[in-house]
């Protein structure tokens, strides 16, 4: 098919993984949208496709090349569509892609996205560029600014990177290191978002509570940043993801206290309850640490719902372990929470490791899911009878009907008149499903 004359170019945009990829995806389209492309939901319509891929475990990274297989015959159907491989995948594997998926026309790694509408002209022109160095330039310095958002919530990423290193960890590779974004504009980025409409920020980071941002006075740390991000009129609601056990400072602690902007709900990352293999990880904090950790943080906001992450199988993890994992999680008590099989990625310490049997990983990553799976329905039901804000979104699938989250992250439909995106409510829960709970205005 030719394009009509006048007609704009489409771009169609798939992103994996995490929050951060949704982030630099929305970045991605908008720096594409200055060249003159607009979106499209379906792969025919499209000129470009870009794939935001994710390489934290082998099977995400595995599903890009099963996806890009796919798109196969749209290529022979239409031979100047483009295919771009963005993201993690392709700054760790680079031009082996192009190995692999001849059919891939450029591969820009994760903090090249400036340099996108410059390789999508030199893929046009027949060349195959990768680009997957880690420049001196910040890309979100260089990106265009964001243009009107429609909707009530946002990301905005404020660092990138990690100097962890656990053991398992692809990311300070992906993703290179901890960099933080100047506070100056990570303040006005919020501005404009909030002037656009936008009611509620996610600050997005892999180590986000790591955040030490150049600010007045010399570098902040993410309470400080919190504090001021609160003070934008017409913000209702400040979030943030991921973070890192060991970075939870007390001036963060503090503010979950101190600011009502600032939602009661916190996904902190333990990977395992066994010092053993915390260890092994190289978290640098035993199963102890966290849970006395958890303790301060519920005294300085005792209704926090909190979540968390754990991997199965881990390189010598024992059944003494794991047990020890199932026992943390017992006596946290998560609201939601994230379990893995260990997947073995290439160029990080515990690859080389002895591996758990995998029907011993799955096994135990089945317990770690029920344990969890129970704990969050009581969570859910635990709802049932209380008032809680609810920031609207979205029309629900019913006629009528508006859905949200509550200020603890939980899914919320309610079907009442007055209701718009960007609508802050009381609502009374009234019943809870699995994945989401149904309430009345209160
Ligand atoms: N195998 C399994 N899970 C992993 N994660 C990170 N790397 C691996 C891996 N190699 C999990 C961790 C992390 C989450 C984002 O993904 O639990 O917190
Ligand atoms: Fe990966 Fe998180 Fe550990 Fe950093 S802190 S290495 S992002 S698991």
């Amino acid at each position: 098919m030719t394009q009509a004359p006048g007609e704009p170019k489409k771009l169609y945009i798939k992103t994996y993984g995490c929050q951060m990829n949704v982030y630099d995806s929305e970045r991605m389209a908008e720096a594409m949208g200055a060249e003159g492309y607009v979106l499209t939901e379906t792969v025919e319509e499209a000129d470009l496709v870009l794939l935001n891929t994710c390489h934290i475990r082998e099977k995400a990274a595995e599903k890009v090349y099963s996806d890009l297989g796919r798109l196969r015959p749209f290529k022979e159907a239409k031979p100047d569509l483009k295919i771009g491989v963005a993201g993690c995948v392709a700054q760790a594997e680079g031009a082996e892609i192009l190995a692999r998926m001849p059919l891939v026309d450029l591969v820009v790694g994760s903090q090249n996205y400036h340099r996108l509408p410059a390789m999508v002209k030199a893929a046009e022109a027949g060349e195959q560029p990768v680009d997957t160095e880690f420049p001196a330039e910040d890309k979100f310095d260089l990106l265009p600014e964001r243009p009107v958002q429609a909707r009530p919530t946002a990301f905005l990423t404020v660092q990138e990177g990690c100097d962890k290193f656990c053991a398992f960890c692809v990311v300070p590779y992906t993703r290179g290191a901890e960099i933080s974004r100047p506070v100056a504009r990570i303040l006005s980025e919020a501005e404009r978002l909030v002037a656009k409409g936008v009611r509620e920020i996610t600050l997005l980071g892999q180590n986000v509570n790591g955040y030490h941002g150049e600010g007045q006075g010399g570098a902040w740390g993410l309470g400080r940043l919190v504090r001021a991000l609160a003070r934008i009129d017409g913000l209702v609601r400040i979030r943030y993801t991921t973070s890192h056990p060991n970075d939870m400072a007390d001036d963060l602690i503090e503010a979950h206290g101190a600011e009502p902007k600032l939602m009661p709900y916190l996904h902190l990352p333990v990977q395992s309850g066994s010092d053993r293999v915390l260890k092994a990880m190289n978290r640098k904090h035993t199963a102890e640490d966290y849970l006395r950790l958890i303790e301060r943080i519920r005294a300085a906001r005792p209704d926090i719902m909190l979540s968390s992450d754990f991997i199965a199988g881990f390189p010598g993890e024992s059944d003494a372990d794991h047990q020890a994992s199932l026992d943390l999680i017992r006596s946290v008590g998560f609201g939601a929470a994230f379990s893995f099989k260990y997947s073995p990625r290439p160029g990080t310490p515990a690859a080389n490791r002895e591996g758990v049997p995998s029907e011993v990983a799955d096994a135990r990553l089945q317990e770690l899911q029920a344990l969890i799976t129970s704990q969050q329905r009581a969570a859910q039901e635990s709802m049932v009878g209380r008032s809680v804000g609810v920031l609207f979104e979205k029309p629900g699938r019913m006629a009528g009907q508006w859905g949200g989250k509550s200020d603890y992250l939980h899914a919320v439909h309610v079907s009442a008149e007055g209701i718009g995106p960007g609508t802050l409510a009381r609502v009374r829960i009234t019943a809870a499903g699995p994945n989401s709970l149904a309430g009345v205005l209160a």
